[in-house]
């Protein structure tokens, strides 16, 4: 087994751009978790299957596909052989993976692969239930959280640079949306109770990467 480092967070922390930063630091490999999920939605989509529908959802996995490279430590996901790395980045494609998510059969799926994933390297994994339920066992657990003002104004520089248009109202009722179903609704997000909770609201990535460095530095897990 790999060092595994833990990442969770709700939507808009910054956990994907942090996992990815402290993994190139450490020469670890980045597993963004929320794109498996955001694949299986893809695929039922296509399948013109409900993503509310448990039981045609379970049936359609067998179908599925999912597989995972790296390109200069970037990673890349694949969906039946398909790259669909830019594909499953849509905001509806995240709705779906928000839907699919609760699913049993889904989860169980999805977090044997990310076990298998991280069997044997060092991994940082970014998600909702890394620390909790995929690895469980990690030694660094990270909560990142940040203030709504702060992961809607980061959504809309986002949005800005891509140059497409926006409304801060709108975004934020998503983020709250999204916050409530992962949490309360789904309930798939989750702190472990060993996790460092590390507030972004104030803090530039550079910042957050040191600080969690830091922390792996403090428990003697990491000589960085
Ligand atoms: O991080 P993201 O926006 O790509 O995640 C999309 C959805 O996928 C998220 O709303 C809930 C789900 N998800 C999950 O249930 N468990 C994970 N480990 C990662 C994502």
């Amino acid at each position: 087994m790999g060092i595994g480092i833990a990442i969770d967070g709700p939507s808009g922390s910054g956990k994907s751009t942090i996992a990815k930063a402290i993994a190139a630091r450490l020469g670890f490999v980045h597993i963004d978790t929320g794109a498996m999920y955001r694949a299986v939605a893809l695929r039922t989509h296509r399948a013109e299957i409900n993503w509310d529908d448990e039981a045609a959802i379970a049936s359609a996995l067998d179908g599925i596909d999912i597989d995972i490279t790296y390109e200069n430590g970037t990673q890349r996901i694949f969906l039946n052989g398909e790259d669909v790395t830019q594909a499953v980045r849509t905001a509806e494609m995240g709705v779906g993976a928000s839907k699919v998510s609760p699913h049993l059969a889904v989860r169980k799926k999805l977090i044997s692969l990310q076990r298998g994933l991280a069997k044997s390297r060092n991994v940082v994994m970014d998600g909702r239930d890394i620390g909790t339920v995929v690895l469980s066992n990690a030694p660094i657990k990270i909560f990142l959280t940040a203030s709504l003002e702060a992961r809607v104004a980061r959504r809309c520089h986002e949005l800005s640079a891509m140059g497409l248009a926006h409304n801060p109202a709108e975004i934020a009722a998503q983020i709250e949306k999204r916050d409530f179903d992962d949490s309360v609704k789904n309930k798939v997000l989750f702190r472990a109770e060993d996790a460092v909770t590390v507030d972004t609201s104030n803090m530039g990535i550079d910042e957050v990467v040191a600080a969690i460095l830091k922390i792996a530095k403090e428990k003697g897990v990491l000589d960085v």
